[in-house]
């Protein structure tokens, strides 16, 4: 055990798996004190299953950290409430919150469902929502009461959401709404000492077992493992990162990197004759950069 996150108090949604079961062994690890969130739901989010949270909360206590499980849906209001509460009512305070928990219902825009759009919006954009407005309403009140806030949000983008990935316009749509949304409450929450960055993570977990890496080799599976992610996530966690907010990051097991935002390209003076629109617009499309791949490296053309 070491003490890089001494008794600081995170909730990690999602916790019972994959990533975000990485992140709470990790923190734990380093002396945090973890509220591990699961509803241990099937890939794209269906059913209902308390095993995984209690098997990472058992797997912490073997190496005498402190965890307790959650098994609330934080896509829902009130399981996004009552995670923190618990947090709170367990461990008498909150220092972080890493949102994490996702589903996936990939499908080609033009066959896709309401149902697949709503259930993946209502878990990564809803879910980040509501557990972010919870716990930032604990942190106001602290702070109007005169107490100091040391406090973290940790979104989880993707790659998808900041770059583009075909097959996934209601998942791109939902991280990429998440990268924005971590920009904004950065600068709504650092009066209250509240820092809020993004996460963009590429890892090999259920989420991506479909990419076809099940036969890669052993270095490149190596390179996937999801705790890669987690030495970044617990840095973002702990009062080391104070300062940085507003940042979107990624990492993976090949590379630790920060994703620039949006910034305004070859610009003309307004126009306002359509008929002068065409030979602008090309122009100016011309000199610009053209939108990065799906890794974010400038498309070869
Ligand atoms: N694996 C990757 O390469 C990758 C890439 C980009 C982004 N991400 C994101 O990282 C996060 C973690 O994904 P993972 O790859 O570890 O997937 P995973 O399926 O292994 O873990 C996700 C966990 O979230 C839980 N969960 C789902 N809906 C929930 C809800 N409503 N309430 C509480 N828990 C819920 C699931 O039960 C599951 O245990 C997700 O937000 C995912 O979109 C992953």
């Amino acid at each position: 055990m070491a003490d890089m996150c001494e008794g600081r108090v995170v909730v990690v949604t999602g916790a019972g798996r994959g990533i975000g079961r990485e992140y709470a062994l990790m923190l734990a690890g380093e002396g945090a004190k973890v509220v591990v969130n699961d509803v241990g739901g099937s890939r794209d989010g269906t059913g209902h299953d308390g095993g995984p949270a209690h098997d990472v909360v058992a797997e912490i206590a073997e190496f005498g950290g402190q965890a307790v499980a959650n098994g609330d849906d934080i896509s829902s209001w009130d399981g996004a409430g009552s995670v923190v509460k618990q947090a709170i009512d367990t461990y008498g305070g909150l220092d972080a919150i890493i949102n994490n928990a996702g589903i996936l219902r990939d499908r080609m825009l033009v066959n896709m469902t309401e149902e697949e759009w709503d259930a993946v919006i209502k878990v990564h954009l809803k879910g980040t929502f509501g557990v972010s407005r919870f716990a930032a309403a604990y942190w106001r009140e602290r702070s109007k009461s005169g107490e100091t806030n040391d406090a973290r949000i940790i979104n989880t983008t993707s790659p998808s959401g900041i770059y583009g990935n075909a097959g996934q316009t209601n998942y791109g749509a939902a991280k990429a709404g998440i990268a924005s949304f971590s920009i904004i409450a950065a600068m709504e929450l650092e009066r209250y000492g509240v820092m809020v960055n993004a996460i963009a993570p590429t890892a090999l977990t259920r989420l991506t077992e479909d990419l076809g890496l099940g036969g890669a080799d052993e270095k490149t599976k190596a390179a996937m493992d999801p705790r890669w992610i987690a030495p970044l996530a617990t840095w973002l966690a702990s009062s080391q990162s104070a300062g940085v907010t507003g940042r979107v990051f990624e990492a993976s097991g090949a590379y630790l990197a920060v994703a620039e935002s949006w910034h305004r390209g070859p610009t003309a003076p307004a126009i306002d004759d359509p008929t002068k629109v065409d030979e602008v617009v090309r122009k100016l499309l011309a000199d610009a950069r053209p939108n990065s791949d799906m890794f974010g490296n400038d498309k070869k053309s």
